[in-house]
């Protein structure tokens, strides 16, 4: 998928999916699948590192986990999430952190927010490095939020998101991720932009979905709940591991 597919997904009404990966090994298997492109998310803050969010996330540990998804990755768009506070610098910050992640293989990068950032976000498209939206439960924001708490919930700021939305779309963000808020609101958005809207926890009227691989994989205890677990990853691993270890003990391996 290269952007320009982004536009002609929505245009034919054809759905959008992304995961998330962030090693080598399992980026292999999303290239090799039917998904559409991979995020190089921060939430690896989370999945693989085991912090409490994803504000722990620097450029120079995106870099390096972007390097390893790009290297698996041969046939899909690769995504990476600039991290906390690295596009509110100011410019030439912001710039060097696209610039670490560009260099590592991301040929798209997303962000989060727009206000306070909005120069930022036209710099970036401005130096033609695509750039992914991203609205509603923006997770960098959970000092503010006070937890992972679903957004756009009245009339306000329900207001604030499209109006955003529409803004991301005027600064030339090919797409944007809408995480956890109401479904009317999402398919609100939806149809009031021309870019493609990637909903996460935000309902099936979106025009893409993305999940975090360890969720859909069922291997995170802490998955939100609107994660459909296409696997029982977490028991099934742990299942071949005792296994392993009976044979060891009763003597059948090697
Ligand atoms: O960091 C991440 O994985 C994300 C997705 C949940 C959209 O931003």
């Amino acid at each position: 998928m290269k952007i320009a597919d982004f536009y002609n997904y929505k245009k034919g009404s054809q759905k959008i999916s992304m995961v998330t990966a962030y090693d080598y090994t399992t980026a292999k298997i999303a290239d090799d699948s039917n998904i559409d492109c991979v995020l190089v998310g921060d939430s690896l803050s989370m999945v693989i590192y085991g912090k409490r969010s994803t504000l722990w996330a620097s450029t120079m540990v995106m870099a390096m986990h972007t390097s390893a998804v790009a290297a698996a990755v041969k046939g899909k768009l690769v995504i990476a999430d600039m991290p906390f506070l690295s596009f509110r610098k100011g410019p030439t910050q912001a710039m060097n952190c696209v610039e670490k992640l560009v260099k590592a293989g991301a040929q798209a990068i997303k962000l989060e927010g727009i206000d306070g950032h909005k120069d930022v976000i036209e710099r970036i498209v401005k130096s033609d490095i695509p750039v992914m939206g991203h609205l509603g439960l923006t997770p960098q924001s959970i000092r503010r939020f006070g937890g992972y708490k679903i957004q756009g919930k009245d009339k306000n700021s329900a207001q604030k998101i499209l109006k955003q939305t529409k803004s991301l779309e005027h600064c030339g963000c090919f797409a944007i991720v809408l995480e956890c808020i109401p479904q009317d609101l999402a398919k609100k958005i939806t149809h009031s932009v021309k870019i493609p809207t990637i909903g996460i926890g935000a309902g099936p009227h979106t025009d893409g979905q993305v999940l975090v691989f360890h969720d859909l994989l069922g291997m995170y205890p802490q998955s939100p709940s609107f994660a459909k677990k296409y696997l029982d990853g977490y028991g099934l691993i742990k299942n071949a591991l005792d296994d392993f270890d009976r044979d060891i003990k009763r003597g059948n391996y090697p």
